[in-house]
């Protein structure tokens, strides 16, 4: 789809008019909307597009909702991934997981037989990297098909303009689409909401604090593309090998801030947000670098990322967020975040990325005297399933279900933090949404053999940030 000038949101107000990000789910109130899957009629069949990690959770997740809903399609670029995932899905799943060897699909275009597998009212899971968000999203839509999505859902400018547009068109059509922001449907995490917001239990949130400081996560850390051998399995093409080692790569996964920061950073904007607003940071500044380019074994590294981040968001009223990231052995770890107030603080997530148990305090230390309430630590409150519970009764119900304009702007907010350190500028999120660097071209396009969209120097390096030397660009 073009996004035209005319229709690229210039300023916030303007974006905030188009997108209705502001007032969100409660902008389809009232407006008479085509029914997409009978109320009643309980059989949801779901297709899965990306059979990693998340893709077996998420469809695991939905074959565990009352129906309950079947497996019918599957989808991925490599046959062992699909393969490992319908072993265990079926194992676990059995009679739930109808995939004939027909319903299997390969290649870059996979995700058109698996979506084409599905009638109106089933759901789509994209759980592939976000470089193929809007690709799959369009032909859902196309389709008349409700979606669930994996967080990030983009990590640049382009193509969140172009996810918000294509947005405008999920909603005419009444789609149902959840994005995989798990936070925002843990239990614990919405009682603290409402105890800031209604309670008012800490005061105005003046300062939020948020850390994921861990080891060498995921494909964070690249070794040299050992190079194609079609005689070798396991030594695929490059375009491949950078799919495959996705963290590594901003043009597939935003890189690793924004795949694993992007939890904390959206919850605490929803704990800034008043109940049905959706308050984002105005502004960004951070600052970042990259301590170790070899492993521990020494041999040198070459994908994009730093390793330590620590950004500065800031509100219109001036309140802000900090969120500091860092993937480096023998440092100490923190995975939490806290909120801050005029009159206490809040522990919102305790660990993890919305583990429980959330805790408000009166003044600004945690301690058993200061200690207002505490969330039930007993509660079944898996984020995981409860947002599949709400999708499905969304769908059955027909109730108003769209998650992808606050999902696209958390993405953009969490871009906005990592651009602004990459290049040690500071940055607003109105430069961030309307920047016209797109990492991922043509992604609509891709075959097995292209080339990958970021290519290596003679050395086998691939272009890093160099904060305060390039400053228009990330790298
Ligand atoms: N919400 C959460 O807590 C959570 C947790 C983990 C991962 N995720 C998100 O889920 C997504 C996947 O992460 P993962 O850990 O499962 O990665 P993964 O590598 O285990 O799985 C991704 C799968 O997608 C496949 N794939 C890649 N490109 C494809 C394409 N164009 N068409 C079809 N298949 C394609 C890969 O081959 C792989 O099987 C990421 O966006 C990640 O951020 C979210």
């Amino acid at each position: 789809m073009n996004i035209t000038p005319d229709s690229t949101p210039s300023s916030r107000r303007d974006f905030i008019k188009a997108t209705g990000v502001v007032v969100g789910a409660s902008a389809l109130s009232g407006v008479v909307l085509p029914h997409v899957h009978a109320a009643g009629s309980d059989q949801i069949s779901v297709a899965l597009v990306g059979c990693g990690g998340r893709g077996g959770g998420a469809a695991g997740n939905a074959m565990s909702q009352s129906g309950p809903p079947k497996l019918v399609a599957m989808a991925d670029v490599f046959q062992h991934r699909l393969d490992s995932a319908y072993n265990a899905l079926k194992g676990k799943f059995k009679d739930q997981v109808d995939v004939p060897d027909n319903r299997k699909f390969i290649g870059f275009d996979a995700y058109k037989g698996a979506i084409d597998s599905l009638k109106k009212g089933d759901v789509a899971i994209f759980t592939t990297p976000l470089a193929f968000r809007w690709v799959h999203f369009k032909y859902a839509i196309e389709k008349g098909i409700n979606v669930f999505m994996e967080k990030p859902v983009t990590s640049d400018g382009p193509t969140s303009r172009r996810m918000l547009e294509l947005n405008k068109l999920a909603k005419e059509k009444n789609l149902k689409v959840s994005v995989g922001l798990m936070s925002r449907h843990k239990k614990c995490l919405q009682q603290l909401h409402q105890r800031i917001h209604q309670d008012k239990e800490i005061g105005d949130v003046m300062f939020m604090r948020g850390y994921r400081m861990q080891g060498l996560l995921g494909s964070a850390f690249s070794e040299k593309y050992p190079g194609k051998d079609n005689s070798l399995p396991g030594k695929p093409s490059e375009l491949m090998w950078q799919i495959s080692r996705f963290h590594s790569f901003i043009w597939a996964s935003g890189g690793g801030y924004s795949d694993f920061n992007i939890h904390q950073i959206d919850h605490l904007c929803w704990m800034k947000s008043p109940p049905g607003q959706f308050l984002w940071p105005v502004k960004a500044q951070g600052v970042g670098g990259r301590t170790y380019r070899t492993s521990p074994d020494g041999k040198p590294y070459v994908d994009q990322n730093f390793d330590s981040y620590s950004v500065e968001y800031t509100f219109e009223d001036g309140a802000k967020l900090y969120m500091d990231g860092r993937c480096m052995l023998g440092a100490v770890p923190m995975y939490q975040s806290f909120v801050h107030g005029t009159k206490g603080m809040a522990i919102a997530a305790k660990s993890g990325d919305c583990n429980g148990p959330s805790s408000t305090f009166k003044g600004h230390v945690t301690s058993r005297d200061s200690l207002l309430w505490t969330s039930d630590a007993k509660m079944a409150d898996d984020p995981y399933f409860n947002e599949w519970q709400v999708l499905t009764d969304a769908i059955r119900n027909d109730k108003p279900h769209n998650e992808v304009d606050r999902g696209v702007m958390g993405s953009l907010v969490t871009s906005l933090g990592r651009y602004a350190a990459h290049t040690a500028q500071e940055v607003t999120l109105d430069e961030m949404l309307n920047h016209e660097h797109e990492y991922a071209p043509g992604a609509d396009k891709l075959t097995f053999d292209s080339p990958a969209p970021v290519q290596a120097d003679a050395n086998g390096f691939y272009p890093v940030p160099e904060p305060g030397r390039k400053t228009k660009r990330e790298y």
